[in-house]
């Protein structure tokens, strides 16, 4: 706790003395000036806490003085003595000098030093509150810095974060291109047929404006869709001539292979069901497997693939056969829509080939599906 002090300013010597006999023993200092010039110096100088001015003085009202005190030391805690009589000045002396109390003449001892004492505590309270905004402004200061940075934490986290969700997902779209691959590998002739599956079948999905994540879903099914034929012997598959019924049941076989394979793969859950049902007809005739479901029952990206897995097939070369042109294709598609196809997606097809020319099946595109996606 600071030393307090208070100043009196008074022209009558008397009253100042009697003023100084009386407070002698109280715990505070005691200051007196006999006018306000002295007074001002006094302030300056040895900065008391509160300050009881007279208000008849001849240089300088009491309320001159105050108000003048007020505009250079606030802090101050400012009283007036004066006579019972002079209500106007106690108003005027309240306006201008904002003072704290008035105290009248004759005084009461101990009323006096009660209000000297109030005065004081009126001062450090003032200086408390003082001190504790200063506090506050500046651990505000401190939080906003702290805010900032954290802001600034969790942005660079956050790309982190993205980073790493890429990484994830490259790695994720690689592994599943190996595998496609694989697949494509047991034959010369469908070499990279997964791959333009997967690219035809996201381009028609984009075409009937899916959503992004079904374009996705659709991308990896296209990928993924003959992974079964793993489980299909290799001379069936790499057979150049046609197949005989019991071969071609065993080929049947491939898209539930397929589907067993994934299934434990977490984050292939979505696609099993859409590789599953890859060759399925539209119309749910009997040329279509293994569930013989028909219309919405098959899974949309079942019903993209097919039509992708169409095209991509009869546009490559077999042993057999030399790839069609792509006019065959087209009336294949057409004489097909409604029972083998889901005549939407024939439709988005045919628009994109309108669209794009040839240039939509050409075998040695790049691609890139998250580009493709947001781009
Ligand atoms: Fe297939
Ligand atoms: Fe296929």
């Amino acid at each position: 706790m600071q030393d307090h002090t208070v100043l009196f300013v008074d022209d009558e010597v008397n009253i100042l003395k009697a003023i100084q006999r009386l407070l002698r023993n109280e715990d505070f200092d005691v200051l007196t000036a006999n006018h306000p010039g002295e007074a001002m110096e006094l302030i300056e100088r040895a900065g008391p806490q509160v300050i009881v001015s007279d208000q008849r003085m001849p240089e300088m009202s009491g309320v001159e003085f105050l108000s003048s005190v007020r505009d250079r030391h606030n802090d101050v805690v400012r009283m007036m003595l004066t006579g019972y009589t002079d209500m106007a000045i106690a108003v005027e002396a309240i306006n201008k000098g904002e003072i704290y109390r008035l105290i009248t003449k004759p005084w009461n001892d101990e009323e006096l030093k009660a209000t000297l004492r109030q005065a004081f505590d009126h001062y450090d309270l003032k200086a408390e509150i003082k001190r504790l905004n200063q506090v506050t402004r500046e651990q505000n200061f401190r939080l906003q810095d702290m805010n900032r940075n954290l802001e600034e934490k969790v942005r660079e986290r956050t790309k982190q974060l993205d980073q790493k969700h890429t990484e994830l997902r490259t790695a994720y779209i690689q592994t599943i291109r190996a595998l496609a691959e694989a697949i494509d590998a047991k034959d010369a002739y469908t070499r990279g047929h997964s791959e333009r599956v997967a690219v035809y079948a996201s381009r028609i999905a984009r075409e009937m404006s899916l959503r992004t994540d079904m374009i996705e879903r659709i991308y990896f099914a296209g990928l993924l869709h003959d992974v079964g034929k793993i489980g299909v012997p290799d001379a069936i598959i790499t057979k150049p001539d046609r197949l005989n019924e019991e071969e071609y049941r065993e080929i049947m076989k491939h898209p539930e292979i397929g589907a067993k394979i994934l299934e434990p793969v977490e984050f292939l859950r979505s696609v099993v069901p859409c590789v599953r049902h890859h060759h399925e007809w539209y119309d749910g005739c009997a040329k279509g497997y293994p569930d013989r479901l028909a219309g919405d029952q098959i899974p949309l990206p079942s019903r993209v693939i097919v039509v992708a897995d169409t095209v991509e097939a009869m546009t490559s070369d077999r042993p057999y056969r030399k790839a069609l042109p792509i006019e065959v294709v087209v009336t294949e598609l057409h004489k097909y829509s409604g029972t083998q196809f889901d005549p939407v997606v024939v439709d988005a097809f045919l628009k994109l080939l309108e669209e794009e020319g040839e240039a939509f099946i050409s075998k040695d595109q790049k691609f890139d599906i998250y580009a493709f996606i947001e781009g």
